[in-house]
C-alpha cells in the first residue's frame, strides 16, 4: 500500500521521539511491503524562528496532501514565561486541529502488567484499566471569544458550542462504545454551566438511536476523583475541550508514566496522530526521552487511518516485548537497571520487527 504521511516534528523532544517512530514505521512497511512517502514539514517554535508563524500555510498544504498525520510535540518555554508574546507554539497546533477539521481526540488509558507498580496508584486500583477519552478538540473554550477589558484588567474567555459540534462528537462516542462494552460517560458541569446543559440535553436525545449504550452522566470534578479511585470502572467518556485536556493528563499517570500514553485526532477526512505528552524542553536533545507514546501513536495511525490492523498490533506487541525486557528509557527503569536511550529503544523496536517470526495461530 501507498501510504504518504506529513511528518511534523515540532519542538523540545518531537524531533527525537518522531524519529524513533519513523524507524519503526519504516520497519513495518518493509516488513509487509508497503511504501511510505514521509513528507516533513515545520510547525510550532521551529516554524515561527522560519516562517513567522507556528502552522505555515506551507505545512497546511503537505497536511491537507497527505493520507495522515504524524506529530511530536509543540511548545518553547522563551514563549512560557512571556505573557505578551503576540505568536505562541501552541497556536499553531489549534490553527492544524481547525483547519484540519480534527474535532474528535481519542485518549485512550490502559496499564501495562510489566509497568504497574510504576505508577503511583495502587496495583489493586488500576489493575486491567482500559478507557478511552473522546475530547472535543475544535470548539469551547479554546476557541471562544477572549480579550481584555477596563484597560486590560479584565479578561475574558468564552465557553461556547452548538448542539451540531455536540452531536457529532458524542455520536463517535456512541460508535466506539459500541464496539467497546457498551459504557459511555457523559462528562460536564450541567449543575453550573449552559454549554454543559446543552451538551446533556444533546446526549440524551441521541440515546434512543443507540438502546444498546448504558449511559451515564457525571459532573467533571466527581470525575477527576473517581479517575485515580477506580478507573476501572469507566470505558468511553466524551467531554469537552478544556475538561478532556486536564481529565486525559490526570488519566496518563494511571499507565505509570507520560511519556507512554498515545492520540489520535480525527474528524472528518485526515487523521493525526501525536503522543499526549508536552514539548519536555528540559529533556530536548539528551536522547532521553521516552519515545513509546509516539510509536504507539504510530500504531493508531496504522489502524485508524489505513485500517492496517495486523500493522497496529505488531508495533503493540514489540512495544510490550521492550517493556517486559527492560529496554526502557529513564522514566521507565526499576531500580538500579540501566536506562536506554531514545535512539537505542527505536533502533531496539525497529530491529525486532523486521525480524519478528510469527508464531503459529498469530496474526502477524
Ligand atoms: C494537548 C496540549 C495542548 C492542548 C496545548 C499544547 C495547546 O496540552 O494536546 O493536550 O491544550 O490541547
Ligand atoms: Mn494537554
Amino acid at each position: 500500500m501507498q501510504l504518504k504521511i506529513a511528518l511534523l516534528a515540532g519542538d523540545g523532544i518531537g524531533p527525537e521521539v518522531i524519529d524513533q517512530a519513523v524507524k519503526v514505521c519504516d520497519a513495518i512497511a518493509n516488513k509487509f511491503k508497503h511504501d511510505i512517502q514521509w513528507m516533513p514539514a515545520l510547525t510550532g517554535a521551529a516554524a515561527i524562528d522560519a516562517f513567522g508563524e507556528p502552522y505555515p500555510e506551507k505545512t497546511h498544504e503537505i497536511c491537507v496532501s497527505s493520507d495522515a498525520v504524524l506529530f511530536g510535540a509543540i511548545g518553547h518555554p522563551r514563549f512560557d514565561n512571556d505573557p505578551s508574546a503576540k505568536v505562541r507554539p501552541e497556536q499553531g497546533l489549534l490553527k492544524m486541529r481547525q483547519k484540519l477539521g480534527l474535532f474528535a481526540n481519542v485518549r485512550p488509558t490502559f496499564t501495562f502488567p510489566s509497568l504497574i507498580d510504576k505508577s503511583p496508584l495502587k496495583r489493586e486500583r488500576i489493575e486491567g484499566t482500559d478507557l478511552v477519552f473522546l475530547r472535543e478538540l475544535t470548539g469551547g473554550i479554546y476557541f471562544g471569544e477572549r480579550g481584555r477589558k477596563n484597560g486590560g484588567n479584565t479578561a475574558f474567555d468564552t465557553c461556547t458550542y452548538t448542539r451540531e459540534e455536540i452531536q457529532r462528537l458524542a455520536k463517535k462516542g456512541f460508535e466506539l462504545a459500541m464496539a467497546r462494552t457498551k459504557k459511555l460517560c457523559c462528562v460536564d458541569k450541567a449543575n453550573v454551566l449552559e454549554s454543559s446543559r446543552l451538551w446533556r440535553e444533546t446526549v440524551q436525545a441521541m440515546e434512543k438511536d443507540y438502546p444498546e449504550v448504558e449511559v451515564t452522566y457525571e459532573f467533571v470534578d466527581a470525575v477527576a476523583m473517581r479517575l485515580v479511585q477506580w478507573p476501572n470502572s469507566y470505558d468511553v467518556l466524551i467531554t469537552e475541550n478544556l475538561f478532556g485536556d486536564i481529565l486525559t493528563d490526570e488519566a496518563s499517570v494511571i499507565s505509570g508514566s507520560m511519556g507512554l500514553m498515545p492520540s489520535a485526532s480525527v474528524g472528518t477526512k485526515i487523521g493525526l496522530y501525536e503522543p499526549i505528552h508536552g514539548s519536555f524542553p528540559q529533556a530536548a536533545g539528551k536522547d532521553i526521552a521516552n519515545p513509546l507514546a509516539t510509536v504507539l501513536s504510530a500504531a493508531m495511525m496504522f489502524e485508524m487511518s489505513f485500517g492496517l490492523q495486523k500493522e497496529g498490533a505488531l508495533i503493540r506487541k514489540i512495544v510490550d516485548q521492550s517493556l517486559s525486557e527492560g529496554i526502557v528509557t529513564e522514566d521507565l527503569v526499576k531500580g538500579d537497571a540501566k536506562a536506554y536511550k531514545t535512539s537505542e529503544v527505536g533502533d531496539y523496536l525497529a530491529s525486532k520487527i523486521e525480524i519478528y517470526k510469527s508464531s503459529p495461530g498469530e496474526v502477524f
